[in-house]
């Protein structure tokens, strides 16, 4: 059964999608080289989140649900993008820290707390390099 309710939920749906879209375009390309926001998803092997060289050293970007830093060159972290204070989304990675717009909680690219509210860690994901593509898994 078809509702108004329904065609409104698929109207607010269309729209939140453009917004995240225009906010990625805003947010990418921080003052320190950092990208911002969820990336599009890139090509490559199956589960691909980023490509390595999108991954700047001693930051990070976020895809979909994981956040993926490398704080040192070459090593590679998985971490959820839910905020572990009251579960928004991670909003960006800049300045060494993964930040979340709701509250103000920032976590180091290992998902330690470096600010609150936030006590608790961003948990781990695994993720792998394959080829040039960062994968889930
Ligand atoms: S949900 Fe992230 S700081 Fe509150």
């Amino acid at each position: 059964m078809s509702s108004a309710w329904e065609i409104d939920r698929r109207t607010v749906m269309v729209g939140a999608g453009v917004l995240a879209a225009a906010a990625t375009v805003t947010a990418c390309g921080g003052k320190d080289g950092s990208s911002a926001g969820a990336q599009a998803p890139v090509d490559g092997p199956p589960g691909a989140l980023a490509r390595t060289a999108d991954v700047p050293v001693g930051g990070g970007v976020i895809a979909g649900d994981t956040v993926i830093t490398q704080p040192t060159a070459g090593t590679f972290v998985g971490l959820s993008s839910t905020c572990t204070h009251a579960g928004c989304r991670v909003g960006n990675v800049s300045d060494g820290t993964v930040n979340c717009p709701c509250h103000g909680s920032r976590f180091g690219l290992d998902g330690s707390v470096r600010g609150g509210p936030a006590t608790e860690p961003l948990p781990s994901k695994p993720v792998r390099v394959e080829g040039d593509s960062i994968v889930a898994g």
